[in-house]
């Protein structure tokens, strides 16, 4: 990030009218006007709020963008983005793509006459080869979920720039404190709020920021014609978790290498994936175009099996078993049986999402605990599918 902390603190508002250090949750659907059309700037809360305002100038000066616009969901966000498209145009996504975003491009716009197709966007060159001169839009997320791909943003953005394509990039798993994908060339960034943003799992906001005021006020035409806004007191929680991003994210960062440095040691462990491991296939992207590499790892087992898998997820204590990621609490999940569950076990295994795969959410917990957890998840667990073994 290039602001530092102090700036980013100090770059939300205090409040004009009364001096509140606390963006002020301005709960109100509409404003009195002193005559029709003369108002303080806001005519009705769909249109604009000042405390979702005060979030989206946030979240503009944090990706570097010239406009911030926010959604009652990151999947919210996403759709508004599509709403850019007409119907004959082409996307080009990443093939390890959100599950959520999967559906959205395939059961609902495919059906309004958009194509999607799917590359291995961690070679630049598929991209290329991809290309065409309908693809109105690429779309990327760097890293991935679960198996934390990673796509050059640059070499990405060069090829869309030279077909006149809009490059958004989900941003959401590294957040604006590691990478600022504007700043490499992107034309959008989406967030799912609801992760490192808010922080705290206590709530669901979407984000978008772009790089021009002219896609900005496209975007917030969008979000006014189809009402998907984020609500006062949700923005007012995201500004909160934003103040501490910084701080958090490079705990959940300290962590995750604290844990995936553990996993690769261990003989129950198949292969570990973080981008901040020496071996990870573009740790060397990874490290020249984010300045950390997050706080979710994930690994398989030897034992490649559901029962195995389900048996681990099954023992932890400080690991919670639950969806989504990025919050204070650790949490851990199942793909095979949880997120990816919706994809055939053949679709779903060739993307890498093994049956043995699990994804973990690394907290703010003392890494020591967090490591002892899995220590004894892998005891409890081994001992717990013997025992079913025995007795099948
Ligand atoms: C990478 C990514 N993008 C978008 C979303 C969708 O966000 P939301 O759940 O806030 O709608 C998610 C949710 O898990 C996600 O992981």
């Amino acid at each position: 990030m290039s602001k530092n902390a102090t700036e980013l603190i100090h770059s939300i508002p205090v409040d004009e009218l009364t001096g509140a250090l606390s963006v002020p949750i301005y709960q109100t659907s509409t404003y009195v006007q002193e005559a029709p059309g003369v108002n303080k700037g806001y005519d009705y809360a769909r249109t604009g709020n000042p405390t979702r305002a005060a979030l989206e100038n946030l979240i503009a000066t944090l990706e570097e963008g010239s406009t911030g616009i926010a959604f009652a969901s990151g999947l919210a966000a996403i759709d508004a983005v599509l709403k850019l498209l007409q119907s004959g145009d082409e996307i080009l996504a990443v093939d390890d793509i959100y599950g959520g975003a999967f559906r959205l491009f395939t059961h609902i716009y495919e059906k309004f006459g958009i194509t999607v197709n799917y590359v291995d966007t961690t070679n630049a060159e598929n991209v290329f080869d991809a290309i065409t001169p309908k693809t109105k839009l690429i779309w990327i997320e760097t890293p991935t979920n679960p198996t934390l791909k990673i796509t050059d943003i640059e070499a990405v953005a060069r090829i869309a720039k030279s077909n006149g394509s809009l490059l958004c990039v989900d941003n959401t798993f590294a957040s604006p404190a590691l990478q600022q994908p504007l700043l490499l060339g992107a034309d959008i960034v989406i967030h799912s709020a609801t992760k490192y943003l808010g922080g705290h799992s206590d709530l669901i906001a979407g984000l978008v920021v772009t790089k021009t005021r002219e896609l900005g006020e496209r975007i917030k035409f969008i979000q006014n014609a189809s009402g998907a806004i984020l609500s006062p007191n949700d923005s007012w929680l995201v500004i909160r978790g934003i103040e501490t991003l910084p701080i958090r994210v490079a705990q959940h960062c300290k962590n995750a290498l604290a844990v995936a440095e553990f996993l690769t040691q261990h003989p129950d462990v198949e292969k570990v994936f973080y981008p901040g491991l020496k071996n990870h296939p573009n740790h060397i992207i990874a490290a020249k175009q984010a300045s950390g590499f997050g706080g979710i790892v994930s690994f398989t087992l030897k034992n490649d099996s559901i029962e195995a898998a389900h048996a681990f997820v099954c023992n932890t204590r400080y690991f919670k078993l639950a969806e989504s990621l990025g919050g204070v609490k650790s949490l851990l999940c199942h793909p095979a049986q949880m997120t990816h569950k919706s994809i055939p076990a053949e679709k779903r295994k060739a993307a890498g999402v093994a049956d043995g795969l699990i994804r973990l959410s690394v907290g703010l917990e003392e890494a020591a605990d967090l490591i002892e957890d899995l220590r004894t998840a892998f005891e409890l667990s081994k001992a717990a599918v013997q025992t079913q073994s025995i007795h099948a």
